[in-house]
């Protein structure tokens, strides 16, 4: 497991191994846009301020992964990642 602080919002969730970021931003947030929860529609993507992506997705440039990631997938190289929602 690993956690997400979501810096706008104020809270920090965690993600456990057996579900997405999404599903645990989701629980703070349950407006926050998803499509495909695969990887591939682009429609999750969210800027990453803290923490190293463990990037999981085929869509993002690796321009792109400088600063952001598909949190439909994409899962955490650190203890936490801290995103800008
Ligand atoms: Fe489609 Fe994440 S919901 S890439």
């Amino acid at each position: 497991a690993f956690e997400v602080e979501l810096r706008r919002t104020g809270r920090v969730v965690t993600v456990p191994a057996d579900s997405s970021v999404l599903s645990a931003v989701r629980a703070e947030l349950p407006g926050t846009l998803y499509s495909c929860e695969q990887g591939f529609c682009g429609t999750c993507q969210q800027r990453v301020l803290e923490g190293e992506v463990d990037h999981r997705d085929e869509l993002l440039t690796d321009d792109e992964r400088g600063d952001s990631m598909l949190i439909c997938v994409s899962r955490a190289h650190t203890e936490r990642l801290v995103l800008d929602m």
